[in-house]
């Protein structure tokens, strides 16, 4: 599949089934996130799997509503960066864990699995990040679902590049 075919393929999916996404895919699937740029070679992603008593001790902090939408999907991977606590390298390090996301989600999509970017709130918290073991320094940009897919979300509708793009003289 081409890149912008496989860009427009990745959506949002909240429903999974089967099982867990084993072990070795899950590790080709973020062995990509390290060819995303980074200024200063930082590479300052980090992704955290979670395994059954992490997730557990998570939905612990989470409560009973928030912790139901914690088993939507099979394989859950908390990904982070690494801050270095200087605002501007800060910020280019933010961008680069999201583009390091980005390649995740589309590594993904090419092996026909279904994903999802979520920004549970519980990982704002002091106790769902040390759950998750998420030391002080980082960021947390999201919890990443995995698994296989139950339907194809319905289209979507998205501006055309006219819409957004300017060439300047
Ligand atoms: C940084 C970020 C955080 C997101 N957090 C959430 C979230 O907490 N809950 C949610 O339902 N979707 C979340 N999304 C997914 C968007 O809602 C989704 O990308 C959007 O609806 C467009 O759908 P698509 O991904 O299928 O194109 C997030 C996406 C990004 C990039």
């Amino acid at each position: 599949m081409r890149l912008g075919e496989l860009a427009a393929a990745r959506r949002t999916h909240k429903e999974f089934r089967g099982e867990a996404v084993d072990r070795d895919t899950v590790l080709e699937l973020l062995a990509v996130a390290r060819f995303a740029p980074n200024h200063h070679l930082t590479q300052p992603w980090r992704f955290r799997v979670l395994g059954p008593q992490t997730l557990a001790r998570l939905q612990e902090c989470a409560g009973p509503s928030e912790a139901t939408k914690l088993e939507r999907a099979p394989t859950l991977v908390v990904a982070s960066v690494a801050l270095a606590g200087e605002l501007v390298q800060d910020e280019e390090d933010v961008c680069a864990g999201a583009a390091a996301i980005m390649l995740v989600l589309l590594a993904a999509t090419e092996r026909g699995l279904a994903s999802y970017w979520r920004t549970p709130g519980v990982l704002r918290t002091a106790r769902g990040r040390d759950a998750a073991g998420v030391p002080h320094g980082e960021r947390v940009l999201g919890l990443l679902h995995f698994g296989a897919p139950v339907r194809e979300p319905a289209r979507r509708e998205r501006a055309g590049a006219s819409q957004y793009v300017t060439f300047l003289e």
